[in-house]
């Protein structure tokens, strides 16, 4: 159902506006957006549609299909727990957004589709963010989106802030990023520190695969941000030894070597992937203008290994499922994408490539269990549809 049809069977009257964000896939550059460092990621062909109706009265409803409605007085907006919790994403967007200055004097019925699946590893969070950030600029400030005080990188921004401080989530802004800077045949080289999204071309020839292993560790949040600590305690034990060091993607992996008496425990590892992780980013863009697929492939493989090692945020699932792509004619190469401790993994592969349902096979006889494929095309960041 579309998600203007959607809308109006559930409230009665046709929306204003409907915007359209993709989800994303982290091709390379591992929990190195908030370390300040290069990320390969890409918009794919999944979408999270948000349909919005301005109205008189002071309240603020939002549906989407299978979760709890949500409805709650402009003039007190707060996070939601329990089944509720869904709705953080479009609320905090809106909370935000008001800090910004954009005036929202009265409610809206505000209803969500998707063909994006949630939890799957391709950021429907991130889609819902942006959608929404859309869909209220273009009903309250028509003609702003996309210019001034709420481009497109001001966006980015404010979906950042509410997902980081009305969700409680410390995520970088890879996710924000591609998604409103995706286009379709590229992959966007995001620079975390300088907050700038460049359009690298897909070399013709090529299929991505995201693979949902459909089992996540308990305490996925709470890991994350675990990793978030341990990164900025790496780097300030660092900066008491090399001066002038700014983020922890700068160190180099020497750097890392010489100070090791600096970095106890699990710190010297996290700071070594993150350090091997952005040489790894360079190389990979240096691989992919050569058209050099196998190169592109071993670098993904390696940045899963480095995940599982030292990085620490892979599950034994994730690991065997990699382990079933990886050295199967027509895989260039495979790795855990996005925040780790279970969900999915991602597969480059021949665009002839045919053997998925044997390691979805392999993967039932030694797991156990099966997994969820989606084949992704890439596609345009957020827009309004109607
Ligand atoms: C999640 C976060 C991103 C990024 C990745 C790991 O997707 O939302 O900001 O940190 O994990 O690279």
């Amino acid at each position: 159902m579309s998600a203007a049809s959607f809308f109006e069977d559930l409230f009665g009257h046709v929306p204003n506006v409907v915007a359209e964000a993709p989800g994303r896939v982290e091709v390379i550059g591992n929990h190195l957006d908030y370390n300040g460092g290069l990320v390969l990621g890409a918009a794919v062909d999944r979408h999270v549609r948000v349909a919005l109706r301005r109205h008189d009265g002071p309240r603020v409803r939002l549906r989407s299909a299978g979760f709890e409605a949500v409805e709650v007085p402009l003039e007190a907006v707060r996070p939601q727990a329990g089944a509720a919790a869904w709705a953080n994403y479009p609320l905090g967007v809106l909370h935000v957004l008001r800090e910004a200055g954009l005036a929202v004097p009265a409610g809206f019925d505000l209803a969500v589709t998707s063909t994006l699946p949630a939890g799957a590893g391709l950021s429907s969070s991130a889609a819902l963010e942006l959608a929404t950030a859309m869909a209220l600029v273009e009903a309250f400030a028509p003609g702003c989106a996309g210019r001034s005080r709420f481009d497109r990188l001001a966006l980015v921004r404010l979906a950042r802030r509410a997902e980081n401080t009305f969700v409680g989530m410390p995520c970088g802004l890879l996710d924000q990023g591609v998604v409103a800077f995706g286009q379709a045949g590229y992959l966007v080289l995001v620079d975390a520190r300088r907050e700038t999204f460049t359009p690298v071309p897909v070399p013709d020839g090529v299929a991505f695969w995201i693979l949902d292993t459909r089992h996540k560790h308990a305490l996925v949040d709470s890991r994350y941000a675990e990793r978030h600590r341990e990164c900025r305690d790496a780097l300030k034990r660092l900066q008491a030894v090399c001066p002038g060091l700014t983020d922890l993607a700068d160190v180099t992996p020497e750097q890392v070597e010489r100070h090791r008496d600096a970095l106890p425990g699990a710190l010297y590892r996290r700071a070594r992937h993150v350090a091997e992780e952005q040489q790894r980013v360079r190389a990979c863009l240096q691989a992919l203008a050569a058209g050099d697929l196998d190169a592109v492939g071993r670098l993904l493989t390696a940045s899963h290994h480095s995940s599982r090692d030292l990085f620490e945020n892979s599950t034994p699932e994730q690991d065997r499922l990699v382990e079933a792509l990886v050295g199967r004619p027509g895989v260039y190469g495979a790795r855990l994408t996005g925040g780790g401790f279970g969900g999915a993994v991602m597969a480059l592969t021949t665009t002839a490539f045919d053997g998925m349902a044997a390691v979805a096979e392999r993967y039932r006889r030694e797991v156990g269990a099966g997994i969820d494929v989606l084949r992704c095309e890439t596609a345009e960041g957020v827009r309004r549809i109607a």
